[in-house]
Order: structure tokens, then sequence, then C-alpha cells
């Protein structure tokens, strides 16, 4: 029996994708298959209390705090996400619970949080779980965990572990699954294992096109079926690269990638641009330190306009001098965030 009350918290961290998550099915179920650096850095805290009511309700009873204050506003969305996880954790009802967060990243920075706070979510119910079942085995612990998260936000499925986390089906790895993110199953070579990303905070306001709406504009899209072949075949790309650490393979597909998400947004119906001016002066001072340097850096985007700069950790005081001195002043008030891959969830 769950007590009548207790306390969870999970440190979770976001990620940043490979292969592009960019179209969607019912029930968030992806498009195409998908891979991603988990970061270390960037995470969500999220602490959940939960005390029984007096009667099971038909609705959720929940606060929500944010970095100690209530936000009204972010409600609906963890609502949602409550309805959406109901049949799969059915004890919920039977409970008040009170949902505390924050981010170690800046408010409004522009970095999603929906990742890392989702999956924190997620992880703290499942301990929720753990109370009624103590016998649950780590792996299926992580995989309902991945499940659920997957349900509040796609790419957040892909936060619970780490370094690296593939989801959707995929002829490359045997136990994919369009359901949960599964821990990358082949040995990597080593200059993938500690790679940093410096996320340069490009503009840090509200996206004018959310992800959900840019998923939907995929299910019309005139070049939706060659995209997702295409993200199988950069899969199988990647598969050797990882294998042998071919850096130059590397970059050609995460540039790609980055690009094509883009190019999904430029050519969708109505049509819509997230990136700004200073992120193609960021992308072209990328390509000419390359070109002049024996740097290994590239570049990713989200679903915005903030640029993620992947390099090798040993190349870290190189780029990191590059980074301050060029990129840094098209910044936002010079803002970035220096990360790395991390290892995912933390329970606290
Ligand atoms: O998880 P969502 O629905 O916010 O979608 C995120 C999609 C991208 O960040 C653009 C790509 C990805 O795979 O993370």
């Amino acid at each position: 029996n769950l007590p009548a009350s207790g306390k969870s918290s999970w440190r979770s961290p976001s990620n940043i994708a490979l292969v592009k998550y960019w179209g969607k099915r019912e029930n968030q179920i992806p498009a195409n298959p998908s891979i991603s650096f988990t970061l270390n850095s960037c995470f969500t805290t999220t602490t959940v209390s939960y005390e029984k009511l007096k009667e099971k309700q038909h609705q959720f009873s929940f606060d929500f705090l944010f970095e100690g204050s209530p936000k009204e506003e972010f409600k609906p969305k963890i609502q949602t996400f409550l309805t959406r996880i109901q049949a799969y954790l059915p004890f919920l009802t039977e409970y008040h619970l009170v949902i505390e967060s924050s981010n170690s990243f800046p408010h409004s920075s522009g970095i999603a949080s929906s990742a890392s706070g989702m999956s924190a979510l997620a992880l703290c119910l499942m301990d929720m779980e753990k109370e009624l079942n103590p016998t649950i085995h780590l792996d299926f612990f992580n995989q309902k965990a991945s499940f659920l998260a997957r349900l509040g936000s796609g790419s957040a499925c892909r936060s619970v572990e780490g370094p690296l986390v593939q989801w959707g089906s995929y002829r490359g790895i045997e136990n994919s699954s369009d359901l949960y993110g599964v821990p990358y199953p082949y040995i990597t070579h080593a200059v993938f294992q500690d790679f940093c990303d410096t996320v340069l905070l490009v503009d840090k306001g509200e996206k004018t096109v959310s992800s959900t709406v840019g998923h939907g504009l995929m299910h019309h899209h005139p070049f939706a079926e060659q995209r997702f072949q295409q993200a199988h075949s950069n899969l199988d790309k990647l598969k050797t690269i990882f294998e042998t650490g071919d850096l130059e393979g590397f970059i050609q597909v995460v540039e790609s990638e980055a690009l094509t998400l883009h190019a999904m947004m430029l050519t969708s119906s109505p049509y819509f641009i997230l990136m700004k001016p200073n992120t193609l002066t960021i992308i072209n001072k990328i390509w000419a330190f390359r070109g002049e340097s024996n740097s290994h850096l590239c570049f990713t985007l989200d679903a915005g306009a903030n640029v993620h700069v992947l390099y090798p950790a040993e190349e870290k005081t190189v780029v990191l001098k590059f980074i301050k001195e060029e990129l840094a002043p098209l910044c936002q008030n010079g803002q970035f965030i220096e990360d790395q891959v991390g290892t995912g969830a933390i329970k606290l």
C-alpha cells in the first residue's frame, strides 16, 4: 500500500538531439527515430509531495510551484500530462500532489525545459509506484519513467538516462521502441563520451510557433516521407561514426540534421522561421573557424534560435576562446551556458 503521505525529488537533465524528432502520430508516437546526447548542467529539479485525500477524486488535485512561487500558467500542461498518464498510474487521483520545480538554467532563456521538467516529474511519480511495488527492477523503472515522460513531451523520454539515448523504432537497434527511450546499446568511441555542448542564448523570447504546432505541420508536409527516411539513414551513418570516432562524419550528419529540421519549418504550410539573424551569423562564423583551424566544432539547433556548439572535450580551451571572443557578442546579453554530455537523471 502507498503511505498516506510522502515525498520524492529528482534532478533530470535536458538533452540535445543529434538526429531530430520532428513529426508525430497519435499518443506521442514519433514519425521517425531520434537520438540525443543527455546533458549535464542544464537540468530541472522537481519535488513531489503527496498526501492521501479523504476521498478518491475524479479530477487531479495538485498545486504547482515554479522556483518557489505558484505558477498557474503551467498548470494546464501538467493537467494534460496527468490525464494522459492516469491509466498507467491509477492511484494518482487518490492523492493531492504538490509539485515544486526549478531549473538550473535562467528562466525564459529560450532553453526548452519541457524535456528536463517532464522527465523529472515522471521520475517522482514513478517513486510513488515503487512504494506500491518495491520489487520493481531498475530497468523497468527507467523504462516506465521514460514512457510516462514521453506522454508529457516527446523528447523528455530521452532525458531519463544517458549519455546517448535513442527513441523510436529503428532497425539498427534491436530493443528500440516508439514508446520510450533506450540507452544507446553499443560501445562508442572515447571522444563521444565527454563531448561538450556550449549553448548560445541567441534569443530568449517566447517561440512564435510551438513544437506541438510544428510536429502537426509534418502531417501534410510535401517532404515528410523523405525526411523520415533520412532520419533512419542518418542513424545508420551515426552507428559507424560512434564506433570509429569519425568526427568529420559526425559534423556532417549533425549539421545536416539541424538544417533539415529548420528546412521542414521553412517548407511547412503555413511556413515559419525560428532562426534569428544572429543564428545564421553564428553558423557562418563556426564554418569559417573550422576552415581556418583544426577544430572539430559543429552546431546543432533545437526548435528555436539558440545554437548548440558541440565539440570534443580535448578542444575545449581553443573552442571556448573562440566562443567567448566571437560568438558570445552575438548572444543576448552575451549569455551562453557551458555544458557537456551527462549520465542521466539523479534521485535526490
Ligand atoms: O519534445 P517536443 O515535442 O518539444 O519536440 C522537440 C523536438 C526537437 O527539440 C526540435 C527535436 C528533438 O528531437 O528534440
